[in-house]
């Protein structure tokens, strides 16, 4: 199956849904650029996300979708509403969407769940989704734990969909790997954080341009929400915090607001600066047209093989 055709895209290429970061006007500039351009719809609620689906809409004529946090107290009402809307495409993040998809496939809508286990992505054929995003644990925001190496052949021979690859993917070598593991298809989301037209704080796209391989770390793997961020004073000190078993609610107080305060207020003790182990390979801000002809020119020229001998 080609991605392209199934999206009406110009490049096998998504967005990954962002919260705070994936504005309507973002997702319609990665639209133009020849991607899928996605809405985050984490912490948003019902009536912001129709301003920005609207707003989409009349920035761009391509096709957009929008990222469904499935654990949104507002989730009912905003599964509604990508229906009354008429959006294209959706993804959801953190849990199973299967009873909203019939109400999406009567509304034309193609939906892609995003997994980090093919047992999932396997159980959620059952509903009748286009495909699936397999994601890694190398990705910025929440993740699960297995790598997108080991994930996303399992999940393609788990489901008979198409499988996109999330994770790790910042350049078209890797996109040629997950091609090699047999992904139809790419989503992108720390190396689309230092775009030219990616909304956030000056100072998150320094952060990431000075990162290096190993500058990511992982809080919340004891608390069950586990989410990759650049390191920093907020991070350390949640981890530490994790090692002698404080209460949740402490933890809590750190974490609160912190997304928002990396991606608005630019505050690199306190933010929570949500970035995938790719950062290191981030060298410049760069047009969004740009960073998607580099991948997939960089794909198509990757011939290199193994010697057999
Ligand atoms: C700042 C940031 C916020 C994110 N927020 C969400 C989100 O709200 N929903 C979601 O499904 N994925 C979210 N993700 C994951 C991305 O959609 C995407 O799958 C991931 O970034 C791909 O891996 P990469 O970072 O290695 O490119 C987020 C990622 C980042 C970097």
């Amino acid at each position: 199956m080609n991605l392209n055709t199934l999206l009406g895209t110009e490049f096998p290429f998504i967005q990954g849904g962002m919260a705070n970061v994936a504005t309507g006007a973002f997702a319609a500039a990665v639209s133009n650029a020849g991607a899928l351009g996605l809405i985050g719809s984490g912490g948003m609620d019902t009536e912001t996300l129709r301003t920005h689906i609207r707003a989409c809409r009349a920035l761009t004529d391509k096709p957009f979708g929008v990222n469904l946090m499935l654990m949104n107290p507002c989730v009912e009402e905003q599964a509604k509403l990508l229906a009354e809307e008429e959006v294209q495409v959706v993804t959801t993040g953190a849990g199973n969407p299967g009873k909203y998809v019939p109400a999406w496939k009567e509304a034309g809508i193609k939906v892609f769940p995003v997994v980090g286990a093919a047992v999932l992505a396997r159980r959620l054929t059952r509903y009748g989704i286009d495909g699936v995003i397999a994601e890694g644990t190398e990705s910025g925001g929440h993740v699960g734990e297995m790598t997108t190496m080991a994930l996303v052949p399992q999940v393609c021979d788990a489901v008979d969909v198409p499988v996109i690859a999330a994770g790790g993917i910042a350049d078209g070598r890797q996109v040629a790997a997950a091609a090699c593991l047999g992904a139809v298809g790419v989503q992108l989301g720390t190396c689309l954080l230092v775009s030219e037209e990616c909304p956030i704080h000056e100072n998150y796209k320094r952060a990431l341009l000075k990162a290096a391989d190993t500058d990511t770390m992982v809080t919340g793997r004891t608390t069950g929400a586990p989410v990759r961020v650049l390191k920093n004073r907020m991070a350390r000190e949640y981890v530490r915090m994790e090692k002698e078993h404080l209460p949740l609610a402490e933890l809590e107080k750190l974490t609160l607001g912190s997304l928002r305060r990396a991606v608005f207020d630019g505050d690199t003790d306190t933010g929570s600066f949500m970035a995938g182990q790719v950062a290191g390979q981030l060298r410049e801000i760069k047009p969004l047209r740009h960073i998607f002809e580099e991948l997939y020119n960089g794909y198509c020229t990757c011939g290199k093989g193994m010697a057999a001998e």
